[in-house]
């Protein structure tokens, strides 16, 4: 099986990836061995995405080949169709992140080996949308019915896209605040509020009021074509503890990462950042989630 957008899931299926990511979890540090390899080909800068990735395979047993376009035949020409068959020829699982939107399916399409989207331009990233929703279970015990505050650069951040997705499938109530400009892709709003009848509304100021999860994003700013009108905006989406007057005391804070600026330092010390735990939470998740594609061939 290929996961190159939320779209491909069933609910049963997110329910059975995150179970097992449970079972992983408990089973991190055990000697396993596998002869299985990984291909991570990253045309993109990552830190969290790649190396999970990585570290999911090693402590699977599994070893992982890496890939750094800089270095390879992409700068003699060759084209991403070949460099696909190539790598294909060699590995088990492809896990890529690429700028170009379509780009892991294209690549699914290309390859035999299974494919697995680690991000695709603006578009999705299914497997953040996982370790989110695994995180989310792991710190309130449930998904349906919590608020959510879905905070920053909507329309360029795939994160949030396929997170949104898969909050409304799960029964999640959704807060939308964007800067002007920057709202998530009203195709998509339409599409989860028709598939999931799900509860989803815009707004342009943040408020945490009632909010057991405020989910923080960069404004990405390698997709404005003018990156100072990307500095001025993420100067007034900032989240400092002046945002959170009247925030429930387990309120939980959440982000992808990086964050560059738009969650203050102040706040990394309160119980409310979770962050660090959700990256965390990366390797289990990337552990249930090779184990799926290759018990689903
Ligand atoms: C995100 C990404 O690459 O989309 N990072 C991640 O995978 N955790 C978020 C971002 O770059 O803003």
């Amino acid at each position: 099986m290929d996961i190159i957008s939320v779209r491909d899931f069933s609910k049963e299926q997110v329910e059975e990836i995150l179970s097992s990511a449970e079972k992983m979890e408990k089973k991190i540090g055990e000697t396993q061995s596998s002869g299985k390899v990984v291909a991570t080909l990253f045309f993109e800068p990552s830190t969290r995405t790649k190396l999970s990735f990585q570290t999911a395979a090693s402590r699977l047993g599994m070893r992982y080949i890496d890939f750094f376009g800089e270095w390879s035949s992409l700068k003699k020409g060759e084209s991403f169709t070949d460099t696909i068959k190539n790598i294909d020829g060699y590995v088990d699982i492809i896990v890529m992140r690429h700028p170009k939107e379509g780009s892991a399916k294209l690549a699914s399409m290309i390859a035999e080996a299974p494919v697995v989207n680690g991000g695709d331009g603006g578009n999705q990233h299914p497997t953040q949308a996982l370790l989110d929703l695994y995180t989310i279970k792991k710190l309130k015990g449930k998904i349906k019915g919590l608020n959510f505050n879905l905070v920053g650069d909507l329309k360029h951040a795939r994160t949030m896209q396929s997170l949104m997705y898969m909050l409304a499938m799960f029964g999640a109530k959704v807060k939308l605040t964007s800067p002007r400009g920057l709202e998530m892709d009203p195709e998509l709003v339409r599409e989860v509020k028709e598939k999931f009848n799900a509860e989803i509304e815009e707004n342009d100021k943040m408020d945490v009021e009632g909010v057991d999860i405020l989910y923080a994003c960069r404004i990405q700013k390698e997709r404005f074509a003018d990156p100072y009108e990307a500095m001025s905006v993420q100067k007034k989406f900032a989240i400092g503890m002046e945002n959170l007057k009247g925030a429930k005391d387990d309120l939980a804070i959440m982000h992808p990462l990086p964050k560059v600026g738009e969650v203050d330092l102040e706040i990394d010390h309160t119980p409310y950042a979770k962050y660090f735990e959700q990256s965390k939470n990366g390797v289990p998740t990337r552990m249930a989630v090779l184990d799926y594609v290759l018990k689903h061939r």
